[in-house]
């Protein structure tokens, strides 16, 4: 099958669905890869690096698109001057579309490419469950509309982001307010932070307050209480009060702050105006708004999309093309999103594309099949949040549930018996075993105690940590390897072999989480 790569044809457009580093590994699974003149050239890479990775370069778009069996775009499917039709009318007879696509939003384009026998994958619908990640769009270039959001703003505003000591005065370190903290949020908490800036943020959902805490950046508390966590791992609608109260709270900031970075969005809806005309001109001449939700109509009221306007002296950029203003990053990314997918779509390695409709990912995202509509998909659970349960316990759930008083009765007959074996055992066993196995059976105890109040997500390292501390048994092990006992010395050799695995590999894994935390 030959994977096609066409230029993009959008205005402003200057990424590439496709790098020449991943034209190898789309070779690598037996793809042979068609890329138009000159696609790649706006984000860096010259037609000879992709000849040179195993492409073959396709003089015009016309015969791009007639050659290819998948064509990889980032853009949905636009009207084409140079072909005079639009991209959707070739899409057609078991050719497929792979790329973003919102579709929702082209009920039309998707029944006309049904009836055409195409086949269409959305990589904006791709279902954001952990084993997805590394094919998702939306997460890598938000990341980096962030991280560029940031830059502009720093491009726009007059002064240093980090305080300074000179010795013709103090520079006052500069304020910035991060409203939404998904993954562009963060990634701009991340770089103003990075800058020196003082950093801010504000989200409906109380759950990322840790994060934005852990990059050193100050999470705005809100009294008033509603979950903002809806389903699917993204937010949810709030109601009209919850708004009003975090407008006041960004009222307040407005007057002073330098620069907000706007992010708010629930998928599928308009923005919310969260940044009125008036809190802009309450800030100071200067200061500078970056919104990035501009193309949903913008979080600020203020704002054009794809321009930056000067108001009272505030600067309030809308720009809708972050990505594209680092288009090398930005293609090296996507194409990176897209052969994951492939990768996944390619069982065999043989070139051959299968579409497993059973799979979350495939299912999610395949809005037609070969003229079939899939569009919507059933809605699947993910692995952000687990749904809370509103319904009413079932008969089989009330027969197994304790209540604090039968625990504490069943834990008292627990230990009346043990105490009897005890007993029991005591009267026959010699003195010097009923010793260590009461040790033994206290140490159980303990150590039982310990872990199971242990929080699941600290498993790996607590058990690192025990690993790397099961020197004890190694002593003990090599106390007993000169025994009199054969059995008691094999079993001292079984022993100190594998607590000294176990603790090379506890400091082996302490050592790499450490690393995680470190700053190289
Ligand atoms: P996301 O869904 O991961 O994050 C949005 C965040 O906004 C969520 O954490 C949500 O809880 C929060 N939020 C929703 N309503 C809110 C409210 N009323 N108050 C405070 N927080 C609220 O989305 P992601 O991927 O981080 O993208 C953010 C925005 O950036 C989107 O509008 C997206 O379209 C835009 N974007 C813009 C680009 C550009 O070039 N301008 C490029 C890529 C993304």
């Amino acid at each position: 099958m030959i994977v096609g790569i066409p230029k993009e044809i959008a205005a402003n457009e200057k990424r590439v669905s496709c790098t020449p580093n991943e034209v190898k590994r789309i070779k690598g699974l037996g793809y042979d890869v068609l890329i138009e003149a000159g696609a790649g050239v706006s984000a860096g890479f010259a037609d000879q690096d992709y000849a040179d990775a195993g492409a073959e370069v396709a003089q015009n778009a016309a015969s791009l698109w007639d050659r290819s069996d998948i064509v990889c775009k980032i853009r949905p499917p636009e009207m084409h001057s140079e072909m005079d039709c639009h991209e959707s009318t070739l899409i057609r007879d078991s050719k497929m579309l792979i790329s973003a696509y919102e579709p929702a939003l082209r009920e039309e384009m998707t029944a006309q490419i049904a009836e055409a026998g195409g086949t269409v994958l959305a990589l904006d619908a791709i279902p954001r469950i952990s084993r997805a990640q590394k094919m998702d769009i939306l997460s890598s270039m938000a990341n980096i509309a962030g991280y560029r959001a940031v830059l502009e703003a720093g491009n726009h505003f007059g002064r240093f982001f980090t305080g300074q000591i000179t010795a013709a005065g103090k520079i006052a370190p500069a304020k910035v307010l991060v409203i939404g903290a998904g993954v562009a949020g963060l990634s701009a908490i991340g770089t103003a932070v990075s800058l020196g800036a003082i950093v801010r943020a504000f989200d409906t959902r109380p759950e990322v307050k840790d994060q934005i805490e852990s990059m050193n950046a100050e999470f705005l508390d809100l009294e008033f209480e509603e979950e903002g966590e809806g389903t699917g791992g993204y937010a949810k609608v709030m109601s009209e009060a919850f708004i009003e109260a975090e407008m006041a709270l960004f009222a307040e900031q407005a007057k002073d702050v330098d620069i907000i970075i706007t992010t708010a969005l629930i998928p599928g809806r308009p923005a919310p105006k969260l940044i009125t005309t008036e809190m802009v001109h309450s800030m100071r001449p200067g200061s500078v708004i970056v919104d990035l939700a501009a193309e949903q109509g913008g979080n600020c009221e203020l704002t054009v999309p794809n321009e930056a306007v000067t108001d009272h002296g505030v600067t309030i950029i809308g720009y809708t093309d972050l990505t594209s203003r680092m288009a090398h990053q930005a293609s090296v990314l996507f194409a990176a999103n897209i052969f994951h997918l492939l990768s996944d779509l390619t069982p065999g390695k043989d070139g051959n594309l299968v579409l497993d409709i059973e799979d979350d990912i495939v299912r999610g995202s395949t809005v037609v099949k070969q003229g079939e509509t899939l569009w919507p998909p059933p809605p699947i659970e993910t692995s952000v949040a687990p749904p809370k349960s509103t319904s009413a316990p079932s008969e089989s759930q009330l027969v197994v549930e304790t209540t604090p008083r039968n625990r504490a009765v069943s834990t008292l007959i627990g230990m009346g018996v043990a105490g009897i074996l005890l007993i029991a055992m005591g009267s026959v066993a010699p003195a010097s075993f009923m010793m260590h196995f009461t040790v033994f059976v206290l140490a159980c105890f303990i150590g039982w105690q310990v872990i199971w109040n242990v929080t699941p997500a600290l498993h790996t390292p607590l058990m690192s940590v025990t690993n790397a501390i099961s020197g004890i048994i190694l002593i003990g092990a090599m106390l007993q390897i000169d025994a009199s006992s054969q059995l008691a010395v094999w079993l001292a050799i079984v022993a100190v072999t594998i607590a000294s695995i176990n603790v090379a590999g506890g400091f082996l894994v302490t050592q790499r989480m450490l690393k995680m935390f470190r700053k190289e």
